[in-house]
C-alpha cells in the first residue's frame, strides 16, 4: 500500500514538478479561456446491484498532481497565479479505513482542504463558476457546476500532449516501478522452471514485487506455451503441471509507483536448444532497436526498423524464404509481429497523447502500412517509450498468411512445430535523452545482487 518508501518529495524533485505542472495548467486554462481547472480522482464504482465496489483508480490527471492512490471525491483545483488547492475527502468512518492526509513533503505544496462527504466539494469549487473546466470522470460532477466544461479538449489537448515529457519525479517514480518489477521477473521465472502453473508464476511475481493486483499498471500477462500467442492473455490456469509440461513462458507484468507504471517483457525457454537461440536472437534485435532511440526520430521508422530485423530473423531461421525487404512489403512479418513496437508509458501504461501533432490536438495520420501504431510523434528527450518487439505463432493470422500469395514461401512444418511456444516478446521502457537513451528496466534485471530483494531495499541502487 505504501508507494513513497523509497523516494523523498524533497530529493527527487516534487516541488519543481509541482512548477512545471502549473505552467502547463496556466497554458492549458489560457487556450481554453478558463479561469481555473479542476483535476478529480473519480468516485468508487459498485458492482451491480450490490455493495462491493470495483478496485478504485484515481484519474491520471489528478495523480500527476499529488499521489493519493487511494482518495475518490478527492480533487486540485487550479487558478493562474495562486496556490494549488487540494481537496482531500476524508470521511469519518468506522467500516472502512480512511485514507491518510499527504504527508508533509506533498502537502506543502497546496493549500490543503479536508472535506467529509462528496457533496463538500461543491463550497469547494470556485465561485462564478461559467469559465471553470472540471476534468475526471463525469460521476464526481454530477449536480455540482451544471455550466462548468467537461473535460473541455482544448485543455486536456494541452495536457495530454505536455504529459509525453516526464520531470524529474515522474523518471524517480517511473525508475523506481522499473526496479520494483525486476524481483518479480526473477521469481516468475524460478517459478516458471520448477513447474509451476500460470497463477503460481503470478503469485511468485507479486509477491517478489511486494505489490497487489489491483495495484498493478495493467493486469499481468502470464502465458504458458501456446497462450503466448494471445498478446494479452489473460487467464491464470491453475492446473498443476510437471516442469517437463512448461515449454515456455511470455510474462508481461509491470509495478507501479505513485501512479506511474513500468510495462516489461520477458521470454523464457523451458529447455535449451531452437527456442531458446530464438528468444536470444531476439533478445539482440530489440537492444538494437532499444539503442537506436535518439530525439527526432520517428517512432514509425524505428517501427519499420523492427519488421526489417523480425524479417531478417524468420528469414534466418528458415521460417520465410524471401528478401526481409520483401517480406515487410507483402506483410509476411505482420502476420508474425502483428502490434506495434511501443508506446508511451507514464501515469498509464499506454499513455496519452501518442497520435498528437502539437497541444491543439491535430492528430498525426499513421503510416498506410502500419495503421494500428499507438505512437506517431517523433521522439524527444524526455518520453518515456516501450520498445517491445515480438514474434508470435497466431493462427488466424498464419491461415490468412497461408491462403495469400506468400504462403508458399514458409516452412509451414516448422512453424507449425513453434506453435507449442507460442511467441517471443521482449520488453523495456526507454528514457529518450539528447544522448544514449537510458533503459529503466533492463538493468535491474541483470544485476543479480538485487536478485529476491523487497523493493523498498532498491532504493539505494536508484541514484
Ligand atoms: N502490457 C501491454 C503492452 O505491452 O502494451
Ligand atoms: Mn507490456
Ligand atoms: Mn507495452
Amino acid at each position: 500500500m505504501n508507494h513513497l518508501l523509497s523516494i523523498s518529495a524533497a530529493a527527487d524533485g516534487y516541488a519543481a514538478h509541482v512548477g512545471e505542472l502549473g505552467r502547463r495548467y496556466a497554458a492549458a486554462a489560457e487556450r481554453g479561456g478558463f479561469d481555473a481547472i479542476v483535476a478529480g480522482s473519480g468516485v468508487l464504482e459498485y458492482r451491480f446491484a450490490d455493495d462491493q465496489a470495483h478496485p478504485f483508480v484515481a484519474s491520471a490527471h489528478f495523480l500527476q498532481w499529488v499521489p493519493l492512490l487511494e482518495h475518490p471525491h478527492s480533487a486540485v483545483v487550479f487558478r493562474p497565479g495562486q496556490r494549488p488547492l487540494l481537496v482531500v475527502y476524508q470521511p469519518e468512518d468506522y467500516w472502512y479505513q480512511p485514507p491518510p492526509l499527504p504527508a508533509e513533503d506533498f502537502a506543502r505544496e497546496f493549500e490543503l482542504r479536508v472535506i467529509r462527504k462528496p457533496g463538500e466539494m461543491a463550497a469547494q469549487l470556485p465561485a462564478g463558476t461559467s469559465r471553470l473546466a472540471l476534468l475526471g470522470p463525469e460521476a464526481q460532477w454530477q449536480g455540482l457546476a451544471p455550466e462548468a466544461a467537461r473535460n473541455p479538449p482544448a485543455v486536456v489537448n494541452v495536457l495530454h500532449y505536455h504529459r509525453a515529457t516526464k520531470t524529474a519525479w515522474e523518471l524517480a517514480c517511473m525508475r523506481q516501478a522499473a526496479a520494483m518489477a525486476a524481483p518479480g521477473h526473477r521469481a516468475a521465472e524460478a517459478a516458471f522452471h520448477e513447474g509451476g502453473s500460470e497463477y503460481d508464476i503470478l503469485a511468485a511475481f507479486l509477491a517478489a514485487c511486494r505489490q497487489t493486483e489491483p495495484e498493478l499498471p495493467y493486469g499481468a500477462i502470464v502465458a504458458l506455451n501456446e497462450h503466448g500467442a494471445t498478446l494479452h492473455y489473460q487467464h491464470r490456469d491453475r492446473a498443476p503441471r510437471a516442469r517437463q509440461d512448461n515449454h515456455s513462458l511470455l510474462i508481461d507484468a509491470g509495478c507501479s509507483v505513485n501512479g506511474y507504471a513500468s510495462d516489461i517483457t520477458r521470454s523464457h525457454a523451458g529447455h535449451d536448444g531452437e527456442f531458446a537461440r530464438m528468444i536470444a536472437d531476439m533478445d539482440q534485435l530489440q537492444q538494437q532497436l532499444c539503442a537506436a532511440v535518439r530525439p527526432g526520430l520517428s517512432f514509425a521508422v524505428l517501427h519499420r526498423q523492427a519488421h526489417l530485423g523480425i524479417a531478417t530473423l524468420l528469414e534466418r531461421w528458415g521460417l520465410v524464404r524471401m528478401a526481409p525487404e520483401d517480406m515487410v512489403r507483402a506483410g509476411v512479418s505482420t502476420a508474425f509481429f502483428p502490434h506495434g513496437l511501443g508506446h508511451l508509458l507514464g501515469l498509464q501504461v499506454h499513455d496519452v497523447g501518442g497520435h498528437m501533432a502539437d497541444a491543439t490536438g491535430a492528430a498525426l495520420q499513421a503510416p498506410d502500412d502500419f495503421p494500428r501504431l499507438r505512437f506517431l510523434r517523433p521522439l524527444e528527450a524526455g518520453q518515456v517509450v516501450t520498445i517491445e518487439p515480438g514474434i508470435y505463432f497466431i493462427d488466424p493470422l498464419l491461415r490468412e498468411l497461408r491462403a495469400g500469395p506468400a504462403g508458399a514461401r514458409v516452412d509451414w512444418g516448422r512453424v507449425e512445430a513453434l506453435g507449442r511456444y507460442g511467441g517471443i516478446r521482449i520488453e523495456d521502457d526507454i528514457l529518450v535523452t539528447t544522448g544514449e537513451p537510458e533503459n529503466l528496466s533492463r538493468p535491474w534485471l541483470e544485476v543479480p545482487s538485487i536478485r529476491g530483494m523487497p523493493p523498498h531495499d532498491c532504493a539505494p541502487f536508484l541514484r
